[in-house]
């Protein structure tokens, strides 16, 4: 009897432990540590559930036939926003600091439905209903078809998922160049958005830091460096993509080589830049676009306007009807817009490009200066302080844009002081 009585307390304390693993390993935990090189093997749905919160694929159709590869922390009945990245990002720029630290996961605990874009071309989003990634057909596009075609599908899908009447949504750098596209050339999407939110805005390039560089480096590769004159430019398993692969991994001698140049790019000198992060954020990055994107750019680097893309003459009357493009008429984007930005240090977003813009915009509802001198164009995703210099203002906002049924309830987190 003893002995059986033994083998059976035995069986359930076994039983018990494995239960006690599976819950753990099952619940949301917002202090797991995801390495770098971790990092850099997950898709973006992965990541979300390595935290065990509910991640989402989903694939949206445009009306020119790409197919994108958004992601979602899902929240159903909850209020939808959008996040969108960057030039040559990934919607993985979202996760760098970890649910902790994240305003993606930091709305998603305040009832949100969390939705996150991945642009035509980046490494989540290569395909299209006729023509191969591999086809240079597949990259003729430009940030302009970024905004016109993948951010309003995007919001066209959500919207009919959810069943909602409108999205909020957050842009960073190139990313918020997006919906300024899409509401100045499709007026009939500005109902849909309830609220913009720009986080170091990249429409003007008139006072950009790196203008010269910028623009030597661009012909200099049209010249010299693309010498199969191809469209694409660092697209996934590219030769270009695999040297920075190689030059950036987290574990390799060139790591800290790696750290330095995003550094350099983002602006130097910041105490908010957090290491892990941006090694997060190097294994996929830059992660390809098209040559046409880079050359909107320095179009506009150089006429210092926020136009679309100029071709030839003839192929300007195809797709504008003028045989030059006209700026992005800003002025007609009733969207309520608040915009966040550093001051002194940011190198690829200067703070008279950023006034200019808000000087454009008719109904800019917060023009928000990050009180760190220092604070560069990085730290918006990664900065050790982001929610006390940023992230909690931007929640409140968000909240008070949110329509009432909607809206959160829980507490706003008050800022530590440590
Ligand atoms: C794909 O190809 C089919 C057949 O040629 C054509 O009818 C359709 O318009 C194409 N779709 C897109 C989005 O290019
Ligand atoms: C909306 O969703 C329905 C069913 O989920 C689907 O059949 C339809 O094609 C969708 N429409 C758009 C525009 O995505
Ligand atoms: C960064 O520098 C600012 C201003 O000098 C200072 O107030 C802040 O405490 C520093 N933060 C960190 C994390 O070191
Ligand atoms: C907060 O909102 C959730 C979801 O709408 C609801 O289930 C919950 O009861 C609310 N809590 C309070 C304290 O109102």
């Amino acid at each position: 009897m003893y002995q059986i009585d033994l083998s059976l307390k035995r069986i359930s304390c076994v039983l018990f432990v494995f239960l006690l693993i599976w819950c753990v390993t099952d619940a949301v935990d917002d202090n797991r540590y995801l390495s770098p090189k971790k990092f850099g093997q997950l898709r973006g749905d992965e990541i979300i559930r390595f935290y065990g919160y509910p991640g989402e694929e989903h694939k949206v159709l445009t009306e020119d036939g790409y197919i994108l590869t958004n992601f979602r922390i899902a929240n159903p009945g909850g209020y939808p926003i959008l996040f969108i990245h960057g030039l040559t990002a990934t919607s993985d720029c979202w996760f760098v600091g970890g649910p902790a630290h994240d305003l993606s996961f930091r709305l998603w605990r305040r009832g949100y439905d969390v939705w996150l874009w991945n642009g035509r071309g980046n490494l989540y989003s290569m395909d299209h209903v006729n023509i191969s990634w591999s086809d240079e057909k597949f990259y003729k596009f430009s940030m302009h078809e970024l905004g016109y075609y993948d951010t309003t599908a995007s919001i066209d899908y959500i919207l009919n998922v959810t069943g909602h009447k409108s999205v909020i949504t957050i842009g960073h750098s190139m990313g918020t160049t997006n919906v300024l596209i899409a509401a100045a050339s499709r007026p009939e999407y500005q109902p849909k958005i309830a609220l913009n939110i720009l986080l170091a805005p990249g429409a003007f390039q008139r006072n950009l830091v790196t203008r010269g560089f910028s623009d030597t480096s661009y012909s200099q590769y049209v010249r010299w460096f693309n010498f199969d004159h191809l469209e694409r430019i660092l697209e996934k398993d590219s030769f270009y993509f695999k040297i920075n692969q190689l030059f950036c991994d987290p574990t390799g001698p060139t790591a800290e080589l790696c750290y330095f140049s995003m550094g350099l790019i983002s602006g130097l000198g910041s105490n908010q830049t957090v290491k892990d992060a941006v090694m997060k954020m190097m294994t996929k990055f830059p992660a390809g676009t098209s040559l046409n994107v880079l050359k909107q750019e320095i179009q506009n680097l150089r006429s210092g306007d926020f136009s679309p893309l100029s071709y030839s003459r003839k192929e300007n009357l195809k797709r504008y009807g003028t045989p030059k493009p006209s700026p992005y008429p800003l002025g007609k984007v009733q969207i309520p817009t608040a915009i966040y930005y550093g001051c002194c240090n940011d190198l690829l977003s200067h703070v008279k490009d950023t006034k200019l813009l808000k000087s454009r915009l008719p109904n800019v509802i917060r023009f928000y200066k990050v009180p760190y001198r220092l604070f560069n164009h990085g730290d918006f995703l990664w900065a050790k302080d982001a929610y006390r210099l940023l992230y909690k203002d931007i929640i409140i906002l968000i909240d008070q844009f949110t329509p009432y049924q909607y809206r959160s309830n829980v507490t706003i987190e008050p800022v530590s002081i440590d």
